[in-house]
């Protein structure tokens, strides 16, 4: 059942001209304008893509594009699914497993974040390199999910070690600050009390969000490797809690984009 979903998405993006994507990308919140710098060869919305879960939240725009990035065939993710939209996992990660199956080998996923590490200050880059899931829920945790690869998936290594040394030496070459830490995923959409940062401080995060875990877990089940980075838009200081204003979360995320454009670019390069 799932599987027909999947085939039949697939051979739609197939006879619509996406032909052997290498790379795989998930543009987070206020981080779109990666888009520009592809030579676009088809522009799909998520509305046309038969069985793809629609995107509803208004900053997002929903679509696949697919074109050529630092000389290699891209498909990107202008826009991802969140479990607080109320989509289940399966629908969260739909357009992993699609992706995949269209032929991706290495995956790119970018998020906007929130500082619960105090010494990572806003707008700063942040390299995942470990997660802990509070999401409550598995993306491989459904009936048949065995169909697609091993449900008991070891998590030793989520993130690629051999693309985050790449990532952290382009950022050395460039001057690019770039964080190392632990994202960990809720589900939102509220943001955190100051009890739960707290809580998030003990678990000895370094950030927060609300995304990013359930791909990464599918990634691992497809063993099609991958490497997130965070944007760190606000610093989650539960004794000195500002309030936090989503399209200040977008303008933050905005600034920081340049820098995480060059990392993908240039990794892009070299993968
Ligand atoms: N909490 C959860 N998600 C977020 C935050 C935060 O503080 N900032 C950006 N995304």
């Amino acid at each position: 059942m799932k599987q027909q979903q999947l085939n039949e998405t697939v051979a739609f993006l197939k006879s619509a001209g996406i032909k052997n994507p290498k790379i795989g990308i998930v543009l987070g919140t206020g981080l779109g304008k990666l888009v520009d710098e592809i030579a676009i060869e088809k522009e799909i919305a998520y509305a046309e893509i038969p069985n793809f879960p629609q995107a509803t939240v208004e900053f997002h725009s929903g679509k696949l594009i697919y074109g050529e990035l630092s000389g290699k065939k891209v498909l990107v993710m202008a826009g991802r699914f969140h479990k607080y939209e109320g989509y289940d996992l399966w629908e969260v990660t739909y357009g992993i497993r699609t992706m995949h199956a269209l032929g991706i080998q290495n995956l790119l996923i970018s998020n906007a974040a929130g500082a619960i590490n105090l010494s990572y200050k806003k707008g700063t880059l942040m390299l995942i390199e470990d997660h802990i899931n509070l999401q409550g829920d598995s993306p491989l945790a459904f009936k048949g999910a065995n169909v697609f690869g091993n449900i008991f998936a070891d998590m030793l290594a989520p993130y690629s070690k051999e693309i985050n040394q790449k990532i952290k030496t382009i950022a050395l070459e460039n001057n690019i600050l770039l964080h190392e830490g632990i994202y960990t995923s809720v589900v939102g959409p509220q943001l955190e009390t100051r009890a739960e940062y707290r809580m998030l401080q003990i678990l000895e995060t370094d950030a927060v969000g609300m995304s990013t875990v359930p791909e990464v877990i599918v990634a691992k089940q497809l063993n099609l490797p991958c490497a997130a980075i965070s944007v760190l838009t606000d610093e989650c200081d539960p004794k000195n809690l500002q309030p936090v204003d989503i399209s200040e979360i977008i303008a933050i995320a905005g600034k920081a984009e340049p820098k995480m454009i060059l990392l993908f670019k240039e990794l892009i390069k070299i993968i």
